[in-house]
C-alpha cells in the first residue's frame, strides 16, 4: 500500500475509534508527521492523563504505554510494536529495589519514568528528564534513591545538596556517545552550541552548553540566536528540530546516537494496531493504584 493511502486510512481509523495518536520525538519522522501530539515522555504523560479519546496509540516505548494506562485506566492503550522496549528499563526490577530500599531504610525512592510500572510502583514519586532537578529538590529528605538512570542521577546530584543512592542504569543509545565525539566536532564548528540529554554520560555532559529533554532542546533551538547545533541525543529528535528551524543547522553528536526500539513502529504497524485494537497495554490494579501515586506526585510539581 502507498504511504499516502496508508495514513489516510489512519486517519479515518483514527476518527472512527475516537482514538488520539501520540508519538515520542524519538519517533520516525513520518511517524512523527501524522501524529495529532508529539513531545517528551512528560509532555505525553500529562496529554495521556487528560485526553477525551477513548483510545490512547502509543507510539513510543513500553514504559509510555504503561504510564498511561496507568493515568488513563478506562482507556484503551495500544502499543502498535509490543516489542518496542526500554533496555534501561529493564535493567532495574523490584527484587533489586526492594533490596536497594532495605539497605536505606526511610530513604525516599526517586524513579525515572524509564521503568516499570511494577518499579514505579514501590517507588515514592516520579522523574522524567524535564523535572528530575524539581522533583528531587522538592522532597524533604537529606538523601534519596535514584533508579535506574545513574547519568541523569549524577546530572541532578550535580543540582543539589542531598545524598544521592544511585542504580548502576543507563541508556545504551547515550552511553555511546564519547567525549571525544564532541570535541571532534567542536573543533570542526567553533561556532556551534553542543545540547545534550542527560542521559549522557557525565564526562559527555560536562562539555555542553545545555542538558535538557527532548522538548526542552526544540525550546532552546529555537529562541537561542545560535545558527548551528551540534546534538547529543537519539536521531529521531533532528525531524521536528530542523523544521522548526529550517534557517539553522543540527548536526547530530554521533551516527550511533539511534535507539532500535524508538525505530521499530512504522505506518503499517500503526494501521495494523487500529484495526485490530491490539497489542494493548494494561496495568494491572495492584501495580496501577501504588504506580499512579508516584506519577501523580511527579506530575502536580509545575514543570
Ligand atoms: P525525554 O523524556 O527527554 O523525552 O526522554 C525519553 C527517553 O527515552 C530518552 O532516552
Ligand atoms: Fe530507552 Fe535509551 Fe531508547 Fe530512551 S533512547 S527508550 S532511554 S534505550
Amino acid at each position: 500500500m502507498h504511504a499516502d493511502q496508508i495514513t489516510q486510512e489512519i486517519r479515518t481509523l483514527l476518527k472512527e475509534r475516537n482514538a488520539v495518536l501520540l508519538a515520542h520525538n524519538y519517533m520516525r519522522d513520518e511517524v512523527q508527521e501524522i501524529a495529532d501530539i508529539t513531545g517528551d515522555s512528560l509532555g505525553l504523560s500529562q496529554e495521556a492523563a487528560r485526553t477525551a479519546a477513548a483510545v490512547i496509540v502509543f507510539c513510543g516505548v513500553h514504559f509510555m504505554a504503561e504510564s498511561a494506562s496507568i493515568l488513563s485506566p478506562d482507556k484503551t492503550v495500544l502499543l502498535p510494536r509490543l516489542d518496542a522496549g526500554c533496555p534501561m528499563a529493564d535493567m532495574v526490577t523490584v527484587e533489586g529495589l526492594r533490596e536497594m530500599k532495605a539497605r536505606h531504610p526511610g530513604v525516599p525512592v526517586v524513579t525515572y519514568v524509564n521503568s516499570s510500572a511494577a518499579v514505579k510502583a514501590e517507588s515514592d514519586i516520579c522523574c522524567t528528564s524535564a523535572n528530575a532537578v524539581k522533583v528531587v529538590n522538592s522532597l524533604p529528605d537529606r538523601e534519596v534513591i535514584f533508579v535506574p538512570d545513574r547519568n541523569l542521577g549524577q546530572f541532578v546530584a550535580a543540582h543539589s545538596d542531598k545524598t544521592f543512592h544511585f542504580w548502576d542504569g543507563y541508556c545504551p543509545t547515550h552511553e555511546r556517545l564519547k567525549p571525544e565525539d564532541v570535541q571532534r566536532l567542536k573543533a570542526e564548528y567553533p561556532d556551534a552550541l553542543f545540547i545534550c540529554h542527560p542521559e549522557c554520560n557525565p564526562a559527555v555532559s560536562a562539555l555542553a552548553d545545555h542538558v535538557c529533554s527532548t522538548s526542552g532542546m526544540y525550546d532552546f533551538c529555537r529562541t537561542n540566536p545560535a545558527t548551528r547545533f551540534i546534538v547529543g541525543t537519539e536521531a529521531g529528535i533532528l525531524y521536528r528540530l530542523r523544521q522548526e528551524s529550517p534557517r539553522k543547522e543540527f548536526i547530530l553528536a554521533s551516527p550511533a546516537l539511534v535507539c532500535p526500539n524508538m525505530k521499530l513502529t512504522s505506518l503499517e504497524d500503526i494501521l495494523e494496531a487500529l484495526k485490530r485494537m491490539t497489542p494493548v497495554v494494561k496495568v494491572p490494579e495492584e501495580i496501577r493504584v501504588p504506580a499512579k501515586r508516584a506519577l501523580d506526585r511527579m506530575i502536580a510539581i509545575p514543570r
